[in-house]
Parts: C-alpha cells; sequence; structure tokens
C-alpha cells in the first residue's frame, strides 16, 4: 500500500492533478485524497480546481459533473463501472416522456442522475441545498421532481409543496427499515438518529436530524451527545471517527447479518484503481459538446442559487 501510495503522490505532483472523493470511498482513499466530500462539495471543487487532471473516486454521474462544469479538464474515473442504481432509476427516454405531462411544471433534479437527464432540467439539486433551491420559488411554481422519491417525498413534507415525483430511488437507502432502527432504538435508549434523506419517510419522520453526508458529518462534530445511530452509507463513519474520536457511531445494518450499510459502486474504487488510471491517463470521462452545454445550466444555475 505505501509503494502505491508514494507512486500516487509522485504521479499527482508531476501531472498537476489532484484526486477528489466521496466520503463513501474505502478509508484508504480519503485518506491520501485532496479533497473528500458530499456531492455539493465535490462539484464545488471541481469547479473551481485548476489542475490538469481530476481523479474522481465516486461513482460515475459525481464524475460526470465534474467533466460538465470543467469540459477542459481529463476526468479520470478508477472503475467504469461505479454507476449508482438511483441513476439507473432514470432512464432519459422515459424520463422525457414523464415529462411532456407536465408542460407548465419546473424540473427539477437531484444530483444522481445522468448528464442526459440534466441536460432535460431547470435546477439541480443536491441533498444539501434542494430544501433551500426549492424555498427560493414561488409558492405556486409547479414543480416535477426527479429521480429520488424519498428526498422528493422529504421536501414536499417539510415545505408544503406538492411536487410531481419520478418513482426513483437508492437501493442502499431504500433498503433500510424502519423496524431495525426502532430495534436500534431499544437497545440503546436516548441515542439520537440522524439519517440521509434518500432514506424512507417513515425512517426520516422519527430522525433527530436529517442532512447530506456533510451536514451529518457536522452534526456528529459540533452536537454534544456521545453516540449516534447512523442511517447512510458506512462509508461516512471514517470521517465522524476521525472528527470526534471518543464519540460511538452505530450504522444501521442493511440486514441483520451485517454491521454494515455498503454501495457497492462506492466501494469498487481502490488505490490501485487510482494508481492506474493516472499513470495511464485512461477510463477518462467524455460527453458530446452539446450534451455538456445542455446539462451546464441547470448546474451552475445550483451553484448559483445555493
Ligand atoms: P451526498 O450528496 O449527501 O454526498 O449524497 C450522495 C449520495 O450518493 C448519497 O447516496
Ligand atoms: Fe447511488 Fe445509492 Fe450508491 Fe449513493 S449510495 S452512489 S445514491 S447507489
Amino acid at each position: 500500500m505505501k509503494n502505491s501510495i508514494n507512486h500516487i503522490n509522485e504521479l499527482r505532483k508531476n501531472k498537476n492533478a489532484i484526486i477528489l472523493a466521496h466520503y463513501y470511498q474505502i478509508p484508504e482513499i480519503q485518506d491520501i485524497a485532496d479533497y473528500v466530500g458530499d456531492s455539493l462539495g465535490l462539484a464545488r471543487e471541481a469547479e473551481k480546481t485548476d489542475a490538469d487532471i481530476i481523479v474522481f473516486a465516486g461513482v460515475h454521474f459525481m464524475a460526470e459533473t465534474a467533466k460538465i462544469l470543467n469540459p477542459d479538464k481529463k476526468v479520470l474515473i478508477p472503475d467504469t463501472q461505479a454507476g449508482c442504481s438511483l441513476a439507473d432509476s432514470c432512464p432519459p427516454k422515459e424520463f422525457e416522456e414523464f415529462i411532456k405531462q407536465y408542460p407548465d411544471h419546473m424540473v427539477i433534479t437531484y444530483v444522481n442522475a445522468t448528464a442526459e437527464i440534466k441536460a432535460l432540467s431547470d435546477i439541480i439539486v443536491t441533498s444539501s441545498n434542494a430544501k433551500r433551491i426549492v424555498e427560493q420559488l414561488p409558492l405556486d411554481q409547479k414543480i416535477v421532481f426527479a429521480p429520488d422519491k424519498n428526498l422528493g417525498t422529504y421536501i414536499n413534507n417539510i415545505s408544503g409543496r406538492n411536487m410531481v415525483l419520478w418513482d426513483g430511488s437508492c437501493h442502499v437507502h431504500n433498503q433500510l427499515e424502519l423496524d431495525h432502527i426502532l430495534k436500534l432504538k431499544i437497545d440503546n435508549p436516548n441515542i439520537p438518529l440522524i439519517a440521509h434523506p434518500e432514506c424512507q419517510a417513515p425512517i426520516l419522520e422519527i430522525a433527530e436530524f436529517v442532512g447530506s453526508t456533510n451536514a451529518l458529518l457536522n452534526y456528529t462534530r459540533n452536537d454534544s451527545e456521545n453516540k449516534y445511530i447512523v442511517a447512510t452509507e458506512g462509508g461516512i463513519l471514517h470521517q465522524m471517527k476521525k472528527h470526534s474520536p471518543n464519540k460511538e457511531f452505530i450504522i444501521v445494518p442493511s440486514d441483520e447479518l451485517c454491521n454494515c450499510n455498503d454501495c457497492e459502486y462506492m466501494k469498487m474504487n481502490t488505490l490501485d484503481k487510482i494508481l492506474h488510471v493516472l499513470q495511464n491517463e485512461i477510463n477518462e470521462v467524455t460527453l458530446h459538446e452539446e450534451l455538456i452545454t445542455k446539462a451546464y445550466k441547470p448546474l451552475k444555475r445550483m451553484l448559483e442559487m445555493s
């Protein structure tokens, strides 16, 4: 491992490259990244970097977002198979037909979507800024929200809106069960539950705090409790433990047999794959110019509104 890290460090310096990593990456990757963050933070970082190469340790839609915001840079992904079940739950052809039924609606799309879906949208949001952006629109503005029905339901519930929702979800968050959580709550009385808004409504309703990966991390850093039940992907625990070494974190398990909740796409990336793509400059994200132009507008609008 030390050899791979030394080699990665030498290459990123010589090639003016940066490594951006999402909080769900394995700890070894988070520890060598130039920046670790949530979707919004990563998009902002991708927009402002002056590196020539961005190695994006996350999933495909995130690397695409970096490319759309920075078309002149080389964006490399460690594993081309690192997709996202939520992005896949919204195929462009079906979505185009769907929004035709709502011609007077604005289309707001969660960033976990392909470039084609972004290009069909008016504004992109992330779990960090979705509420803030929706609240900036007039109350009578009709909205279609895609692709995550759980985040959409959550925003509807807290903002009193009635957005039309696309029926998509993330398999990692959607599988978390209220029964598991209630049992954890009984075994750990008075311990707060913190949850990502991709979880289902009954879980979000009983959570003491709901937020993006970054918001959950900040909550555990600034709050005075010393133990939390965490309903999101397990990768976030690395930063939580790093920032609050004396606190305890219980991840809501995906099933009764594990103490884990992993996104298999996020976990496809490894240090060796990062080294390999950096060395050979392969797995580059390429998008047609026209698609980049169309997808850029709603992304730029998000960055301006958040
Ligand atoms: P964040 O925007 O909170 O980082 O979430 C991204 C994601 O893929 C959650 O499953
Ligand atoms: Fe996509 Fe879910 Fe994995 Fe996030 S956790 S990248 S939404 S599949």
